[in-house]
Parts: structure tokens; C-alpha cells; sequence
């Protein structure tokens, strides 16, 4: 039996999110420059969609570029950007032909205009799929994205949309990006890092958290199936006790 045979197809996930890690240590280990570990990484990227659309998955949400990773220096961050946009033109024929819708989260406002443009272009021409959504995070942070909630809601109840007493998780959950996309049950960090770095924090509340030594340009389906199959193992309590769960 292989692996992906061996999950429970009712208890795949609806959302996981990934925080792709590890393509410069990949690098270094190939004695290769970073860049080419950026490269390797859309080879991951690209067994992982495909896996994660065999399963069953509806949402797959991509941590790609950090608010954080602007700092970066500019050579990476350039070539990152160049990256995306060849990526976006070799892989969006494909993602067209198995169905699947893309969306970005992040402060695109912030990326080079010709990339935003190629981004949307990929976006509008698969808006109309029904298989999986891929969500990719792009100048995104946790912080930056509550921040931009707080501020929305703030303004709302300036101009009297919203009463602050009706302001709950319901009502916050709509100010987010993620607005309408069920929260991650299972995230999952790649190269041995056991640490969030300003991802998805509020939709992460009751996640589980998976942890591989795996280098992203190495992760491919069958790492994404393990992360599941570990997944399907834990019992999700959600504050309750275990007997109140299995009666
Ligand atoms: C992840 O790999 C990709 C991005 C953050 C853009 P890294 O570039 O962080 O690789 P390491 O962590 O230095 O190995
Ligand atoms: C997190 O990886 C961001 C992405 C995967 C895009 P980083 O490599 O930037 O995170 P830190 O620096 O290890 O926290
Ligand atoms: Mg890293």
C-alpha cells in the first residue's frame, strides 16, 4: 500500500498550510549559491500542489516571501521576484489543466509592479476553478495582517458600520485576508525550524503543528502525505477531554 492509500480520505484536512523552509541550506549543501535553492524549491512546490489535489484538499496555503524577507539582500530579494514571475509562467498552463484556483495573500502593494501584474494576471485567469485553492502568502505577516484588520474595523466603527460592541472572533475573522477560508488544521515547517515566524497567527490558533528536518527543495507529495497520515494519529481535543471526544 502506498502511502497516500494508507490516509483516511474522510479525515484529509480541509486546510493546511505550509512554511516552506530551507532552500539556502539546501544550497550550501549542493555548494550551490541561494538562488539556485529558490529554484530547486519550485520543483516542491509543484509535488506538493499536485499531491495535496489528489487527496482531497481544499486549501493550501504557501508561506513564499515574509514582510520580513524584504531585508534580505537585494540580489536575493530580485532574484526571488524574477523567480516568481518564471514560475508563474511555466506552471499556470498546468495549475489551469488540474483545476486549481490561485490566491495571494500580503501586501502585494509592496512587490515590483510588473510582478504584481503577472501575479494577478495568474490569479484572474484561474479564478473561475473548482478544485483546490492554492493561497500564496506573499509580503505577508501575521502582525501586518491583524494590524490592517484592526485599523479596517476601526474605521468602520468611525463611520458607524460597526458597533464595537458586536466586535467578536465572527466579526474580526471577516477583516482578515483569509476572510471565508476555514482556518489551517495542520501546518506544517520544513528544514528543522520550530518557530512560526509571523505566519498565519490568528488562523493557527487550534492548528497541529508538523515539524520536518526535510529541506524544502526536497519535500515532495509523499512528505505532505506523512505530514497527514501524523495528522490523522493526534486526537484533537480542542479543550474538551478525550472521553468527551470518543462517546
Ligand atoms: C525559504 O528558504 C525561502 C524563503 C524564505 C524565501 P530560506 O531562503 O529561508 O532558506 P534557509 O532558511 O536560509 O535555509
Ligand atoms: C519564513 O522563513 C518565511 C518563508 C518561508 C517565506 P524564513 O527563513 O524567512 O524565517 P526565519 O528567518 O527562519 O524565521
Ligand atoms: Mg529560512
Amino acid at each position: 500500500m502506498t502511502i497516500s492509500e494508507r490516509l483516511h480520505i474522510s479525515k484529509v484536512p480541509r486546510h493546511v498550510a505550509i512554511i516552506m523552509d530551507g532552500n539556502g541550506r539546501w544550497a550550501a549543501r549542493h555548494g550551490s549559491v541561494r538562488t539556485i535553492g529558490h529554484e530547486q524549491g519550485i520543483e516542491a512546490v509543484r509535488s506538493t500542489v499536485e499531491g495535496a489535489g489528489e487527496i482531497g484538499i481544499d486549501y493550501l496555503t504557501l508561506f513564499a516571501f515574509s514582510t520580513e524577507n524584504w531585508y534580505r539582500p537585494v540580489e536575493e530579494v530580485n532574484a526571488l521576484m524574477s523567480l516568481l514571475v518564471h514560475a508563474i509562467d511555466a506552471e499556470t498552463d498546468n495549475l489551469m489543466k488540474n483545476n486549481v484556483r490561485v490566491t495571494v495573500i500580503g501586501e502585494t502593494s509592496k512587490l515590483p509592479e510588473h510582478v504584481r501584474l503577472k501575479l494577478m494576471g495568474c490569479v484572474d485567469r484561474l479564478k473561475n476553478n473548482t478544485g483546490l485553492t492554492v493561497i500564496f502568502a506573499l509580503s505577508y505577516s501575521s502582525k501586518w495582517e491583524i494590524t490592517e484588520a484592526a485599523r479596517k474595523i476601526a474605521s468602520d466603527v468611525l463611520e458607524g458600520k460597526v458597533n464595537p460592541d458586536d466586535i467578536n472572533n465572527q466579526l474580526f475573522e471577516k477583516y482578515l485576508s483569509t476572510s471565508g477560508i476555514p482556518d489551517p488544521e495542520l501546518l506544517i515547517r520544513t528544514s528543522g525550524e520550530y518557530r512560526i515566524s509571523n505566519f498565519l497567527l490568528w488562523q493557527i490558533a487550534y492548528a497541529e503543528l508538523y515539524f520536518t528536518e526535510v529541506l524544502w527543495p526536497d519535500f515532495r507529495k509523499e512528505d505532505l502525505f506523512r505530514a497527514i497520515q501524523a495528522f490523522q494519529d493526534r486526537e484533537r481535543r480542542f479543550g474538551l477531554t478525550s472521553e468527551q471526544i470518543t462517546s
